[in-house]
């Protein structure tokens, strides 16, 4: 780790009045989630996108999607927060309003580490909403057991409440998350490869809006051009530094030199 790079990005966050962090899977990864993107290890190492997270995909073998999304959903009943989603929300809580969280994720982990006000931009895995519009007749409470349940009466069909490819985000948190990029001194990306959009766009608007943007990722990413300093490095390992309260910085990476 390049220590000195490590304290321009310590100083940057202590001057900056607002901060932005997008996070992405590779925030959740050392909590044992894995990524969509990485070699072997990433969801879509093993599926297609297409398949797995497009509603054409889901309408051609609901059974087969909805049991992936179940058995995510399973996965993450067996899993904690680490020491990243920690750090952010102990941040956020030592600094009353001076963080905005926006995630790709759906995994809610920000949210139980403590995050409040997160804003999800591809929905939340533990959701469920029907597929088609609901009719009178469909109902959450009194859906037929299933794979995947549904509507009794129509055979509306339940699915995970997630933003799929081709999907629009909620909007009201794109543009709260919009208006925070453009507002950011900082703007810290964090475990997402850059690879999707509106999501990645934020880095951009950040950093055209006058910001500095830094990027937290042990590989390179497609937002690295964008980033004023790259710190390679794990979420775990590098959050808690960089959001750690001054006094409990480890001489070596903040106190006063030589001391
Ligand atoms: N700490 C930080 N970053 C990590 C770690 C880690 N421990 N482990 C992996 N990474 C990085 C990888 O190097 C990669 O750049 O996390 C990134 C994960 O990238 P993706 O798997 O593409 O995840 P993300 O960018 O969040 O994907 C965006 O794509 O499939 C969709 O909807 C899905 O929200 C997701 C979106």
């Amino acid at each position: 780790m390049d220590s000195a790079a490590l304290e321009t990005v310590q100083a940057w966050l202590r001057e900056a009045p607002q901060i932005a962090v997008l996070t992405g899977a590779g925030v959740s990864a050392e909590s044992g989630v894995p990524t969509f993107r990485d070699a072997q290890t990433g969801y879509w190492a093993q599926f297609r996108p297409e398949d797995m997270a497009t509603e054409e995909g889901f309408r051609a073998q609901p059974a087969l999607v909805w049991r992936w999304y179940q058995h995510r959903r399973q996965l993450l009943q067996g899993v904690q927060p680490n020491a990243a989603h920690l750090a952010l929300a102990d941040y956020a809580q030592q600094h009353p309003g001076r963080l905005t969280l926006i995630t790709q994720n759906v995994d809610g982990l920000h949210q139980r580490a403590g995050s409040a006000d997160v804003l999800c931009l591809h929905g939340d895995l533990m959701e469920d909403r029907f597929l088609d519009l609901p009719r009178p007749c469909c109902h959450p409470d009194t859906v037929e057991a299933g794979d995947p349940p549904h509507c009794p009466r129509c055979g509306n069909l339940l699915r995970p409440g997630v933003v799929w490819f081709g999907e629009a985000l909620p909007l009201a948190t794109l543009e709260a998350a919009q208006r925070a990029a453009r507002r950011c001194a900082l703007m810290l990306v964090v475990g997402t490869a850059g690879a999707v959009y509106p999501a990645a766009g934020l880095a951009h608007l950040a950093r055209d809006a006058g910001a500095r943007v830094v990027i937290v990722n042990p590989h390179a990413s497609e937002l690295d051009p964008v980033a004023h300093a790259v710190l390679r490095g794990t979420a775990a390992q590098l959050l808690p530094l960089l959001l750690a309260p001054e006094s409990m910085l480890p001489q070596s990476v903040g106190g006063p030199s030589g001391a």
